[in-house]
């Protein structure tokens, strides 16, 4: 059977679904924890996948300056992934990000092989500008962080989202 992925900007009636997704996710310390009310406020950040019709995966893209956004928040369901959605949501992130003008974008993360797939090399964390660490500070772990840090630099190639 042929699945149909669709990535596309979240909108408000997304929010509840998008807290769902991240909750189990963010309870197991491998992404920030985010309540409705910051995912409201940061809306405009997020993308999610729908797969053939439902709601299966969510990133976030924070820009900080025009040399430097953040990859936060992504997470596909456990019973969706392996089908391309993450691989998907990054390049869709990558396209927003390059139409804004950014040149180069970095996530903190434990799955570096997935995102070495996407192009993004390892760099350390120690090479990230200070401000980026506004959001780490909230976190339980930030004294003892273990996130590895990739980046990659952004090209002006844009592709096509939908499969
Ligand atoms: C990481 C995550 C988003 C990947 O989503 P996904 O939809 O399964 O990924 P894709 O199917 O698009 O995979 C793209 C490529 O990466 C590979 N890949 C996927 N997950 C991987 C992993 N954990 N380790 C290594 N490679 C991985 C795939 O095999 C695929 O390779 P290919 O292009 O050669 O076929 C998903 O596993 C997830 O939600 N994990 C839990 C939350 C998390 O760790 N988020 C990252 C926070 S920064």
């Amino acid at each position: 059977m042929n699945h149909r992925i669709c990535i596309r900007s979240a909108v408000v009636d997304d929010v509840e679904t998008i807290y769902q997704l991240l909750k189990p996710f963010a309870k197991k310390d491998i992404i920030l924890q985010r309540n409705r009310d910051n995912i409201f406020q940061h809306l405009q950040e997020f993308l999610v996948a729908e797969y053939d019709g439902k709601l299966a995966g969510v990133v976030c893209a924070h820009i900080y300056g025009k040399n430097l956004a953040e990859i936060r928040s992504l997470v596909v369901d456990p019973d969706s992934q392996k089908h391309g959605i993450g691989r998907l949501l990054v390049e869709g992130c990558e396209q927003w990000l390059v139409g804004m003008g950014v040149t180069k974008v970095f996530a903190l993360t434990y799955v570096t092989d997935f995102f070495a797939r996407l192009g993004y090399c390892i760099v350390s964390k120690e090479s990230l500008p200070h401000k980026i660490w506004t959001v780490c500070v909230h976190c339980s772990r930030f004294a003892d962080c273990d996130e590895i840090a990739v980046e990659k630099q952004l090209s002006g190639e844009l592709s096509d989202l939908s499969v």
